[in-house]
């Protein structure tokens, strides 16, 4: 499939669908807590998404089973909400989570820390946030896809972690996923050009050891191979002429500092 750019109009559009993520994806993080099961947060994500009168992007999309991916600890991403998965004091939680609104689609995801996480995991946390917001100042017309992956990898290399190879972000628009795929690895300067109206999910996934996934027998949930921990976090970023535009961020306006 080729890129495809938006109009202003459609990325006003995207807009709205960013924000009522980005607002159901707050309720869901402040539920996160010591002895609340993934299923919980999946059916009161599930309760906002009808409030909102939207569409879920992830709920049978090959068939997956929920509206959000819960994935706690050494689960990099595709983690699926269950009532015998009950949050530990001291686990990090990864919530991702995207719908349809106006024919459009925003996905976005975050890594919250449930209760008292020792300093070495929060300490992945910040790194792989701040990732993310260096990658999203590389979201400038005239500059290259490689730079994003480049702002990502350079970060968590730099703290001793490694960043997932096996997936990566994407395109979106009327599709979740759309051209181009956005690694989180590359080269300054390298890759195609970012446009003007170019949408994209970005979304650094950064392991506390080696790079290395697998997928267990439920045929989604990824984990680290080494079954060290995992942080992910993702929004969904308009390029504009006037810079980077984060849709699925409540505060976000072009050129404003980044708060997740
Ligand atoms: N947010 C994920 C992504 O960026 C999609 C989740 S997979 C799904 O690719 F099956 F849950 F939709
Ligand atoms: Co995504």
């Amino acid at each position: 499939m080729r890129i495809q750019l938006k109009s202003l109009d459609e990325i006003r559009l995207m807009r709205e669908a960013g924000l009522v993520v980005s607002s159901i994806l707050d309720e869901v993080c402040a539920a996160v807590a010591p002895g609340v099961s993934t299923w919980e947060l999946d059916k009161l994500a599930a309760k906002l998404i009808e409030k909102h009168k939207v569409t879920s992007a992830f709920l049978g999309y090959y068939d997956y089973p929920a509206v959000l991916c819960t994935s706690i600890n050494e689960v990099v991403v595709h983690g699926i909400p269950r009532k015998e998965h009950v949050l530990q004091d001291g686990d990090i939680i990864g919530i991702d989570f995207g719908i349809f609104k106006h024919g459009f689609c925003a996905d976005s995801a975050r890594t919250i820390l449930c209760g008292d996480v020792i300093e070495s995991t929060r300490k992945l946390v910040d790194v792989t946030r701040e990732s993310l917001n260096l990658a999203i100042d590389q979201c400038r017309v005239g500059k290259r896809l490689g730079d994003i992956g480049h702002a990502v990898q350079t970060l968590a290399e730099s703290n001793g972690y490694s960043v997932v190879r096996v997936f990566v972000g994407h395109g979106i628009g009327t599709a979740m996923h759309e051209d181009p795929g956005v690694p989180n690895y590359g080269r300054a300067n390298e890759g195609k050009r970012l446009k003007q109206g170019l949408v994209i999910a970005v979304e650094p996934m950064v392991n506390a050891g080696a790079s290395d996934v697998e997928v267990l027998d439920d045929a989604w949930t990824a984990v680290t191979k080494d079954r060290k921990l995992s942080a992910h976090f993702e929004h969904t970023i308009a390029i504009l002429d006037d810079g980077p535009w984060v849709l699925t961020r409540a505060s976000s306006r072009p050129g404003d500092p980044g708060r997740d």
